[in-house]
Formats: C-alpha cells, sequence, structure tokens
C-alpha cells in the first residue's frame, strides 16, 4: 500500500496515533440522545426481530477474536443475551450445532479473512443469519453478510492491528448499546454508556501523551525472554491482546492467562525473569486483582500495571484514565500498543511487516 505516512516512521505508529479520531468517526452520527441510543443502519434487524435473539455467537480470527470477546461481554452485560466468542478456524471444523435463535456475528478487519469468510458460508447454508462488524467497506464478509456495522477505522495496512481493532470494540459497544436498549437497559444507564463512548478519543488522545514514559518502560522489557500478560474478566481478552502484539512484533515469547487462573498452574513460572502485565482496573474485581500482584511479588516478580491508580506491588504502572467499567477495555489496550511497539523497536525489528505473516490471511 502506499498511503501517506504522515511524518511517521511506521504505519502502526501512524496508526495507534489515529486512534482519537478513528473512533470519533465511529461514533459520528450514530448516537441517539433522545432516547439514548445508537441508530445502525445497516444492521437489518428490527426491534422485534431482535427481541427474539437467545444467544449470540461472535466469530473471528486473531486480533478479531480477541476484539470479539471484549464484544461478547459487552453484549452480554447491556442486552443480558448470552454471548460468547470463538476462533472462526475452530469454529468452522467441528460440525457446530447451527440454532435458529442464534444471532452469529463475524469480525474481521479486512473482510477477506478465509476462515472467517468460510464459518460464515457455513452458517447461511444452514439458514443462520449472521452479521458483520467489518472495517473494509464492499469486502467479501460484509457482502455474505445479512447486515452489520461497519467499523469506520480507515485503511489499517501495518500487519498488526490498532486502530481497528480500538474500533472494533467501540462498535461492538454501540451494538450492544442498541441491542440492551430494545431489551432492559435503562435510559439512564443508556446514557451513561452514551457519555462515556463521547468521553472515548480524548482519554485515548491523554493515553497518547504517555508514550515518552512508555518507551523508557519498553527500553528495560526489551531484552525479556517471555512475559506473562494477565487480566481478569473484562481485562482477560486485553491481557490476550497484549500478548499477541508483543509476540508479532517483537518475537517475545508472551502468554496470556487469566488473573484467577495463575494459581492453577502459571504461578510455578514466576521468578525474577519473567516479567507480568498486569491489567488492574478501578472496577469490583480491583481487590482480586491486587491479591494477584501480592502473589506474584511474593515470588520476586516484575510486575508492569495498566491501572488507574498506582499500584503499590507493581515495578512500574501505567495510569490511565478511568471511563465507565464496560468501556475501560477499549482504554487499556492502548498503552499496550505503545508497550509493543518500543519494544520491538528498541529491539529493531521491522513493525510494519513481521516475519511469517500477512495482513490478511485469504487462504485455507
Ligand atoms: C492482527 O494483529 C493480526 N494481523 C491477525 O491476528 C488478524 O487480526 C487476523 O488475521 C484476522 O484478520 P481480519 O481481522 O482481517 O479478519
Amino acid at each position: 500500500a502506499s498511503y501517506d505516512m504522515g511524518g511517521h516512521d511506521t504505519y502502526m505508529h501512524k496508526e495507534i496515533s489515529e486512534q482519537p479520531d478513528a473512533v470519533d468517526r465511529v461514533l459520528r452520527g450514530r448516537i441517539d440522545d433522545r432516547f439514548s441510543t445508537v441508530h445502525l443502519g445497516g444492521l437489518n434487524l428490527d426491534a422485534r426481530e431482535a427481541r427474539t435473539i437467545r444467544r449470540i455467537k461472535i466469530l473471528g480470527c486473531g486480533t478479531s477474536y480477541h476484539a470479539g470477546m471484549i464484544g461478547a461481554s459487552l453484549i452480554e452485560g447491556m442486552a443480558r443475551i448470552p454471548a460468547d466468542a470463538e476462533p472462526a478456524s475452530e469454529f468452522r471444523y467441528r460440525n457446530p450445532v447451527v440454532d435458529p435463535d442464534t444471532l452469529y456475528i463475524a469480525v474481521s478487519q479486512s473482510g477477506e479473512t478465509y476462515d472467517v469468510l468460510a464459518a460464515v458460508q457455513e452458517l447461511k447454508r444452514k439458514g443462520a443469519r449472521v452479521l458483520g462488524v467489518v472495517n473494509v467497506v464492499g469486502s467479501a464478509i460484509a457482502r455474505e453478510a445479512d447486515g452489520g456495522v461497519y467499523v469506520h477505522a480507515g485503511p489499517e495496512v501495518c500487519v498488526v492491528s490498532t486502530k481497528c481493532f480500538t474500533n472494533t470494540v467501540v462498535a461492538f459497544a454501540l451494538l450492544a448499546l442498541h441491542l440492551g436498549r430494545i431489551r432492559d437497559l435503562s435510559v439512564t444507564d443508556g446514557k451513561r454508556i452514551i457519555e462515556g463512548l463521547r468521553r472515548l478519543p480524548e482519554q485515548i488522545s491523554e493515553i497518547l501523551k504517555l508514550e515518552d514514559e512508555i518507551k523508557e518502560l519498553a527500553a528495560e522489557y526489551a531484552g525479556a525472554q517471555s512475559m506473562m500478560f494477565i487480566g481478569r474478566v473484562r481485562g482477560y481478552p486485553v491481557a490476550l491482546e497484549a500478548s499477541l502484539k508483543l509476540k508479532e512484533i517483537s518475537y517475545i515469547h508472551a502468554e496470556a492467562y487469566p488473573a484467577s487462573e495463575l494459581k492453577h498452574g502459571p504461578l510455578a513460572l514466576i521468578e525474577p525473569a519473567l516479567p507480568t502485565v498486569a491489567i488492574v482496573p478501578d472496577d469490583d474485581l480491583l481487590e482480586k486483582n491486587r491479591a494477584a500482584l501480592e502473589e506474584i511479588k511474593a515470588r520476586s516478580g516484575r510486575i508492569l500495571a495498566v491501572a488507574h491508580q498506582e499500584q503499590e506491588k507493581a515495578d512500574h504502572t501505567i495510569v490511565v484514565p478511568k471511563n465507565e467499567d464496560e468501556l475501560d477495555p477499549i482504554l487499556m489496550g492502548i498503552p499496550l500498543q505503545l508497550f509493543a511497539y518500543h519494544t520491538a523497536l528498541a529491539m529493531g525489528r521491522d513493525i510494519d511487516k513481521p516475519r511469517n505473516l500477512a495482513k490478511s490471511v485469504t487462504v485455507e
């Protein structure tokens, strides 16, 4: 691709920096203050149909799968419809039961990922209703779906996804709000979420100002052999995505675990040479997350926390602005994009074209 880099050294850096505008774009024209809801023109699903949905299954690969995991928790939380995400690449090979009361949602930046497209085609053949949450307008998955929500992140050139991940999660927040307001989400909660969404671009800009601090931290962690990423519930997909980002561009081995699962095995790995990145939002799980930090500190593990306030047990805390609990995962991932970026840069990696990877995997 030959888009202008606009003064940035890499597309990744450009795309990270574009996020305040990108988020503004996905929100634009969709908020309805009168009813504290959103309008999604391409959804092709009326309120009566929306009320008959009993379950939601979200399918995607890689980063889009992680965005779908956060999407599932947003939908379940706001619309109280049971929802989960699964890698499309797995789903299509396990002869899934296709249920008429389930709404399927395919997530893809490119709209061309073969595993996702094949899952959509199999679902459609079995009579399922499939929506797309897609970035590229008119792409194969967008055309194949019955309707959907465009992510409007703009062109993403770097192989690793940044702004599109963020915008996809925001698109899911809009869908969750829409479904929630058709079902049981109150006007007050709708208003609370809308106000939270409107705060995002400004808060992302604030996080981007932390780049120098994050760059210094990255220089310290750049030599690590391996890193652990932990989070709980809403924080877990953030940890998964941050670890994927780090391994894709720095080639540092990284794994992500729910913080709650540490004691069931991975705690055995903790020692000074294995740093942990912990997602620690100021929500009802704060004390639980703090307990995990103590467990790690007791084994002399180094901790980098992403949190809403300094964490005493952490060696470093990247403090990010607080939004509504539901929307915090959107913000907490952003400093870790910069962390992966600067770690890889310090290690001399080819940021925009990591080895062995393609921007979209359009073959089997
Ligand atoms: C993202 O950093 C990766 N390049 C990869 O995991 C990607 O998200 C995946 O291949 C799915 O691509 P898509 O969103 O275009 O379908």
